[in-house]
């Protein structure tokens, strides 16, 4: 038995110590990401900055002295590292620029904007096990009209507005055939649903939220009005301008799926997209391809819609067919693959199994 523990943890850390040469011979073997974007490495520093002015160009940033370009050209620098590391730790996708590479982690983290407690609400329940046998290999609610355009939460941490909407844009589609893109505005300003056991913590706005107290305000409000009579402006001081007789959307009843994969594949296709949480460090980088970090915190830190899943996702250095959760996010239509993200499926690769909800909408006539 002790031979055996030792054997292996023997094992595990010459596996350890072979990462570590490849990573460090990576490091010193010239960088993967900067010799993509640059011809001439002697000139390294000159390219970040040719690349910083790209970057400004394309995203159209403009810093309002010397002062705060020079600062932000270091946080942009100090990016593209980041990015490289990415690169390295998570071969399977593509990480570099985004419009997040002038931002700090901190200034990053305003854009997601999940509380981390994990308690539910009251009237959550947990999903009845489904059936597993029979699930499409691929499946994907856009393409059957489940699915909103991608919405922008800006510099608002209000993350779990727009999944909680996802899902129910999702879960009314399914109710009443129609396709109705819901408030998150609403929810920001009308919805401070507080956690049962644990005091003060609420839903607040641009300081975050969870989706399923979203779903327990929006069970007791009565509904969600039309994105379009309630506008998302991304800040959080106004009134609650909630108009009850202007509902479109309203929820039956909503449960919490549990942590098996299949289970959670059983609901998305049944019940329409889910509400999830993911640690998002990887996404301050993402690019496009199918993420699959060797290492991700399983901190949940942001709110986002599962909205499909395929068998076959491209992975040049480890498996060929890698499986991928198809993720709906709310950075706009200029981040990732337009606007979505794909993570690996299998192993609740940086959290995504562990926090799931499905909800039912009231049918209408
Ligand atoms: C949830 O609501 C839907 C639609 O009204 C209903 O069909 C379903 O039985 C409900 N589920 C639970 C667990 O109450």
């Amino acid at each position: 038995m002790d031979r055996q523990f030792s054997l292996l943890l023997a094992f595990s850390l010459l596996i350890a110590g072979v990462a570590a040469t490849s990573f460090a011979a990576d490091e010193s073997g010239g960088d993967i990401f900067i010799r993509q974007v640059v011809e001439d490495e002697d000139h390294q520093l000159n390219a970040e900055e040719d690349h910083f002015g790209a970057f400004k160009r394309k995203f159209m940033k403009s810093y309002a002295s010397q002062e705060e370009h020079d600062y932000r050209l270091s946080v942009f620098k100090s990016n593209l590292r980041r990015a490289e590391r990415h690169q390295k730790l998570d071969p399977s996708a593509v990480h570099g620029v985004t419009q997040f590479s002038d931002m700090t982690p901190e200034e990053f983290s305003k854009h997601l904007g999940l509380r981390s407690r994990l308690k539910f609400p009251a009237d959550a329940s947990e999903a009845p096990i489904l059936p597993t046998d029979n699930l499409p290999d691929d499946f994907d609610w856009r393409d059957h009209g489940a699915v909103t355009g991608v919405k922008n939460q800006g510099s608002c941490g209000s993350c779990w507005s727009f999944s909680t909407t996802g899902a129910l844009e999702g879960a009314n589609f399914l109710a009443t055939g129609k396709l109705e893109s819901l408030s998150e505005q609403q929810l920001v300003d009308c919805d401070h649903e507080c956690d049962p056991e644990e005091k003060g913590s609420c839903d607040a706005g641009c300081n975050g939220g969870l989706m399923n107290s979203a779903f327990e305000y929006t069970l007791k409000a009565g509904g969600l009005m039309r994105e379009k009579d309630y506008p998302y402006t991304a800040k959080d001081h106004g009134t609650c301008k909630f108009d009850k007789t202007k509902v479109v959307a309203s929820v039956s009843n909503f449960s919490v799926v549990s942590l098996d994969e299949n289970q959670i594949a059983a609901n998305l296709v049944k019940h329409g997209p889910l509400a999830v949480a993911i640690n998002a460090v990887y996404m301050q980088t993402y690019i496009g391809g199918v993420s699959c970090p060797f290492v991700c915190s399983k901190r949940l830190d942001h709110g986002v819609l599962l909205v499909g899943y395929g068998a076959s996702g491209y992975a040049p250095i480890r498996l060929k067919e890698k499986p991928y959760w198809i993720i709906k996010n709310s950075w706009g239509e200029n981040w990732g693959e337009n606007g979505y993200y794909k993570i690996c499926k299998g192993h609740n690769v940086c959290g995504v199994d562990s926090m799931v909800s499905t909800v039912a909408a009231i049918h209408r006539h």
